[in-house]
């Protein structure tokens, strides 16, 4: 889809639809809105006095001029309480246009930039919110359909409207950005829609070293020898089910830049999760070809680091493996050996992402770096306590708030679990030197605790469990049904604020 600004008056543009917007409660529409009612002979203002459009949030009508305006269409959305305006329902309202204008077989469009101005929301987010929600909103995955059901052709182009000539550098900026966010939202999306028998730990390594190919990052795939010499010994235990070598690729931006902070991203990369041996039952069993969600959004994230050019040294690491039964497969009361050196005793294999994260905590430690993150579908305990739709996050409290503050802005919200050390109760083994499980109470907080034990001492650490958001079962303005790309947002978010 291409995008443009246009400075000039919206009422005034030859287009196949024009889109303005409205909040609840507004009898009187003002700005550009006003200015094509007033254009339309007061149509908008009729529709509200009739009570025939209220301006709640994502509701839509469509107006046709006939000649009144130049504009074919007049799409109108609903902006909601003024109260209750952000960036986020910006998202809302752009992707809820763009797909009635797609439903409409429009495939030129041109918008004003809601709310550009309104509630300390500056025309630069304005613009990227307008931007990233109209494609997020429009994604559709066609990959594999042979046969197109809705024919509907995609949109071509979006043109953002704008009277004040002045607002056009900053909305040039917001647009660019927002174009990056949404299309690296959509490569993690990509990732996680295909299958597993597409999607396989050397497919997910080779888009890796694609997308270096085509941008300024460097990219290095571990393959399974190299493990063995290090002594993954936890991630390895994952991958011995057979099936697909596991990889691990690492992604760099700035890679050498000794000036800048480094951040290291971990994503847990299991391409599908049978459980292993403690084999999942076979309901809804489908979904964990998601179980890589994490390493999509690590990925998405890298593309969207380097082509945003954030001053960080930045490192994805994204241990790739399936987790499947086998007779070499890891048995439960098996014990391995970590690469931090610590025996694992494994209590169930299904518990198999906190494994191939162990790992590549303490290998995240090669790079010497300030911060690290890991982001994983890691817990069903995750989705008993926070739902679906919100991340858990455990770990460092000043980069918790960090998280937390881009969670608001993005949408993608978390919320922290304590790590206190009652738990490590949990996790004593007869044994070993720990137990990767420790039983149902507090599921989601014993994964983390349990994982707080490999990354390099005295580095902040913080642990996102994504567990259920990675595929959404509803359409959701500019989420739709499948794959969402959960994370790669709010890690962008997060170390964009990162100064
Ligand atoms: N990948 C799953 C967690 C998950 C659950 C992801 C729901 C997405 C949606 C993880 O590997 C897993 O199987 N966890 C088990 C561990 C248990 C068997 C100890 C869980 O939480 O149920
Ligand atoms: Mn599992
Ligand atoms: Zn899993």
């Amino acid at each position: 889809m291409q995008l443009e600004i246009i400075s000039g008056a919206i009422q005034r543009q030859t287009a196949q639809a024009i889109v303005v917007s409205l909040f609840e409660g507004v009898t009187e529409p003002g700005g550009a809105t006003g200015a094509v009612d007033a254009a339309l002979g007061g149509q908008i203002r009729a529709l509200i006095a009739a009570g025939d459009f209220r301006g709640k949030r994502n509701e839509i009508v469509v107006l046709y001029p006939a000649g009144a305006i130049p504009a074919q269409r007049v799409i109108v959305v609903g902006l909601g309480k003024p109260e209750k305006f952000t960036s986020d329902v910006i998202r809302q309202t752009a992707a809820t246009a763009a797909k009635k204008a797609r439903d409409l077989g429009v495939t030129h469009l041109h918008t004003i930039v809601h709310g550009a101005g309104v509630g300390g929301i500056v025309p630069e987010q304005a613009a990227e919110a307008v931007v990233e929600g109209a494609f997020l909103g429009l994604y559709r995955f066609h990959e594999l359909k042979t046969q197109l059901e809705d024919a509907r052709p995609d949109l071509e182009s979006l043109t953002l409207v704008e009277l004040d000539a002045a607002k056009r550098p900053a909305l040039t900026e917001g647009l660019r950005a927002g174009q990056i966010i949404a299309e690296s939202t959509i490569l993690a999306r990509n990732l996680v829609n295909r299958p597993a028998n597409i999607a396989t730990p050397a497919h997910i390594a080779e888009a890796a070293q694609q997308l270096a190919e085509e941008t300024e990052l460097t990219c290095r795939v571990m393959e399974k020898d190299e493990m063995e010499s290090l002594g993954m010994g936890a991630l390895l235990s994952v991958n011995q089910g057979g099936g697909e070598p596991a990889r691990m690729a690492i992604l760099e931006h700035n890679a050498g830049r000794d000036d800048l902070p480094t951040v290291v991203l971990v994503g847990k990369g299991i391409t599908f999760d049978s459980g292993g041996i403690s084999i999942k039952p076979g309901k809804g069993m489908w979904r964990m070809k998601g179980d890589m969600g994490g390493a999509a959004a690590v990925i998405g994230a890298l593309r969207a680091v380097t082509l945003l050019g954030l001053p960080l040294h930045v490192v994805g690491l994204t241990p790739l493996t399936e987790n499947m039964p086998d007779a070499c497969a890891s048995k439960p009361g098996d014990v391995v050996t970590s690469l931090k050196g610590l025996t694992i005793e494994i209590i169930n294999t299904d518990a198999e992402g906190r494994m191939v994260l162990a790992d590549a905590l303490t290998y995240a430690g090669e790079f010497h770096p300030d911060a690290i993150f890991d982001i994983a579908t890691l817990t069903g305990s995750k989705v008993t306590a926070l739902g679906g739709q919100i991340a858990a996050v455990m770990g460092d409290e000043a980069l918790i708030a960090r998280l937390r503050a881009a969670g608001e802005a993005t949408r993608e919200r978390a919320w922290q679990l304590p790590l206190f050390e009652e738990y490590g109760e949990q996790l004593k083994s007869n044994v070993a030197d720990v137990q990767h499980l420790g039983g149902r109470p507090a599921g989601c907080i014993t994964a983390g605790f349990f994982l707080s034990k490999f990354p390099p001492a005295d580095v902040p650490w913080v642990h996102v469990d994504i567990a259920g958001a990675e595929i959404s079962d509803k359409d959701q303005p500019y989420i739709p049904k499948g794959a969402t790309g959960f994370g790669m947002r709010l890690l962008v978010e997060t170390l964009r604020r990162w100064g």
